[in-house]
């Protein structure tokens, strides 16, 4: 009998970038479509799984066929995330999240006035919650896949594999998919070009294309390590 890759499995996928209030108006944001993270939601959807989107903001709409739950801040993302982790068997962490955000959200319109000094942005630390899902994970769900995504520019000196497997090392993840930026753009783009690395320590993985057929590779692998490789 065929069975679909991921039949039976829940998907939880983050997209999108975070947006950090400054104030009832103002936000800070980053240049994340949300495109890659769609594409995802659309491949594991299609592989047969429940899929569920945490949708920070997306430039595009997000797909038929799964379940949403929209979020601004790395703060709600945070919640959704871990709450959505629970009973996930694969969570999958495209979203790009802000890493700092405002220390103060101003209750009213941050006004310009000639009388006072310019005003200075003070920012605190998001926490990384790719992170914490690793260490919530536990050993109550050893099976659970846990994926990171990393933008990499290297030192200059192209070795953006060193430094992506050392991410991964440090993030704990079990797969890594990294982006090359600098000398492409990415964001807003309709293709792409990572490198899948695995915890496992086989061989780093490449897979280019469009943003589909690179989240093609990736369910594809994913189905790949929770069918044959994870315990
Ligand atoms: O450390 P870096 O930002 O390069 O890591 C990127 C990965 O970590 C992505 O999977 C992103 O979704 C996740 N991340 C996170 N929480 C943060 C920052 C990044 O989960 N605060």
């Amino acid at each position: 009998d065929y069975q679909l890759p991921l039949a039976g499995r829940t998907v939880t996928i983050s997209a999108g970038g975070t947006r950090e209030p400054l104030d009832p108006v103002r936000f800070l944001g980053n240049r994340s479509s949300g495109k890659q993270g769609v594409a995802l939601a659309v491949a594991a959807r299609n592989a047969g799984a429940s899929v569920r989107l945490l949708a920070a903001h997306m430039d595009v709409p997000a797909p038929a066929g799964v379940e949403v739950v929209t979020v601004e801040t790395a703060l709600q993302l945070r919640e959704a995330a871990v709450a959505a982790a629970a009973d996930s068997d694969v969570v999958i962490m495209a979203a790009a999240v802000a890493d700092f955000r405002p220390a103060e959200i101003s209750d009213t319109k941050i006004k310009k006035r000639d009388d006072t000094a310019d005003p200075v942005l003070a920012l605190v630390r998001n926490p990384d919650i790719l992170q914490e899902l690793v260490e919530l994970r536990g050993d109550s769900r050893r099976s659970q896949l846990i994926v990171g995504f990393a933008a990499e520019t290297g030192d200059g000196n192209g070795d953006v594999l060193a430094y992506a497997e050392a991410k991964l090392e440090r993030k704990g993840c079990d797969l890594l998919v990294v982006n090359h930026v600098g000398t492409d753009k990415v964001f807003g783009q309709d293709t792409n070009s990572v490198v899948i690395l695995a915890r496992s320590g086989s061989e780093p993985q490449l897979a280019s294309g469009t943003k589909s057929e690179v989240a093609s590779a990736v369910i594809t692998r994913i189905g790949f390590e929770l069918n044959h490789v994870s315990p």
